[in-house]
């Protein structure tokens, strides 16, 4: 018996999928199929599947021409399944080319030729057109946007606004983009979704006036500083029917969507205390440290440690309580944020004048988690017992920058895929913003100064 395998996402399952799967079968006596996971499709930078795994398998079932299918997950796993299932023909379309020579060794390598004019990327785009974005901002992290926009299909960087047309036509000169604007109403006008990469202070304002103008909204941390301010814009979005979506790129990263699936799994009991440091030592002459409103320690990598928090513990705490070292203009340093809950607690520690371990540990009944700087970039993290010998490692992959990820979330949601918010909730930005809005009441008062 001649057994041949194949592999592939086969997702919006189509024409050239069936070819595909019934020249393979033609090629042996029986055929195996290899459906990919959306974990693994991640790993590879695929970020736009669109069919559930069930789905896909269901689909590739239904053409009843595999005899067994299985499931991909890592790399080397063709290496694997060649030699386990005793294969004699590897075979995918001639897209790959080239690409499975290695396989020779073990098997057979058949590449088949590709159905002209059909392909899941083709499908995607014709179910959802493109969305043009547009970038209010041009700081540091909206340069860092604009090449990771690129990795993700069905979304293109249109247009760039800054109220200093200088600055705007430089950045737009600079990554090619199509028009730059100095008034708000025409770029609004050009685009179907904005990024707001401003200063802290104006991100609610342009989230209000885009949203009002019926454009999604991705909009970088922190997006309010006060919890109405978040709440109202929500209700903004719902009533306008817009994608609203708080751009803190650790959420949407797969590493740390694991992390959070394992602390919930039960792996180290129930959850008691969160603790989550994020610190950079920042120059003195920049916005972080000579804003005497808006910047410091906790405005400025607060979201980040607050997100595990959220995540973890719960919006509902009891109390929040405020430790800050303040610079002489007023700014914090360094700030311990520590919160209450009916059951735990949980500690964020940030700053911009003190250097700590930029660390995160969950602690449970059975068990905590141990994911080392930076953490917030998750790309590994451990599972530790009281038992120092018993220790489960995980390692995920985290591609460029990161904040593709988070770019793909959002055009999933506004292409009408809820399936991905729960990796940032509404409820968990409203909270982080009511912490915010806690901290700068106290810190104006000066009673949370050490
Ligand atoms: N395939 C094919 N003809 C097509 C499209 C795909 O023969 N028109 C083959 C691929 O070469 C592969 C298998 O079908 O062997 C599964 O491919 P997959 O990557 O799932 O499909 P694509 O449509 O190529 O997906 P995408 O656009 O996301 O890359």
């Amino acid at each position: 018996m001649k057994k041949v395998i194949t592999y592939g996402s086969f997702d919006l399952f189509h024409e050239g999928h069936y070819n595909l799967l019934k020249r393979a079968k033609q090629l042996g006596d029986y055929l195996i199929v290899g459906v990919t996971t959306e974990q693994y499709d991640e790993a590879r930078g695929k970020l736009n599947i669109i069919d559930s795994l069930d789905e896909r398998i269901e689909n590739v079932k239904k053409t009843g021409l595999a005899d067994k299918i299985i499931v991909e997950d890592h790399v080397g796993q063709k290496v694997e399944d060649v030699q386990k299932y005793d294969i004699d023909i590897f075979t995918v379309g001639s897209d790959w080319i080239g690409s499975f020579e290695y396989l020779r060794d073990y098997c057979e390598v058949v590449y088949l030729e590709r159905t002209k004019n059909v392909s899941s990327t083709m499908l995607r785009t014709k179910q959802h057109p493109i969305i043009r974005i547009g970038v209010i901002g041009t700081g540091r992290i909206a340069e860092r946007f604009v090449p990771e926009a690129k990795y993700v299909s069905g979304v293109i960087v249109h247009s760039v606004y800054n109220p200093h047309i200088e600055s705007a036509r430089n950045f737009a000169e600079h990554f090619e983009l199509d028009l730059y604007s100095d008034d708000i109403e025409a770029f609004l006008k050009s685009v179907d979704a904005v990024y707001i990469a401003s200063p802290h202070e104006t991100h609610y304002e342009y989230a209000k006036t885009a949203l009002e103008h019926h454009k999604h909204v991705l909009c970088e941390k922190p997006m309010a500083f006060r919890k109405a301010q978040a709440e109202e814009l929500f209700q903004i979005a719902h009533r306008n029917n817009r994608v609203l979506l708080e751009a803190i790129k650790t959420a949407y990263c797969p590493g740390f969507a694991q992390l959070v699936g394992v602390a919930r799994s039960g792996a180290i009991g129930q959850i008691r205390d969160v603790e989550a440091c994020f610190t950079r030592l920042t120059p003195d002459n920049l916005r972080e440290t000579t804003d005497t409103e808006y910047g410091g320690g906790f405005t400025e990598f607060g979201s980040h440690t607050l997100l595990p928090i959220m995540k973890l513990m719960g919006t509902d705490y009891q109390e929040v309580r405020f430790d800050s070292i303040l610079a002489e203009n007023g700014i914090d340093l360094y700030t311990k944020a520590s919160f209450r809950y009916k059951n735990g607690f949980a500690l964020s520690k940030s700053g911009v004048g003190v250097k700590s371990e930029g660390q995160l540990i969950i602690a449970g009944t059975k068990g905590y988690i141990l994911a080392e700087s930076p953490w917030w970039l998750t790309q590994s993290f451990e599972v530790r017992y009281e038992d120092p010998n018993k220790r489960d490692k995980y390692f995920v992959k985290f591609l460029g920058q990161g904040l593709r990820y988070e770019i793909s979330d959002f055009a999933y949601m506004i292409n009408g895929h809820q399936g991905r918010s729960y990796k940032f909730t509404e409820e968990e930005s409203i909270a982080i913003a009511g912490v915010m809005e806690e901290f700068l009441k106290q810190r104006k008062q000066g009673t949370n100064e050490a």
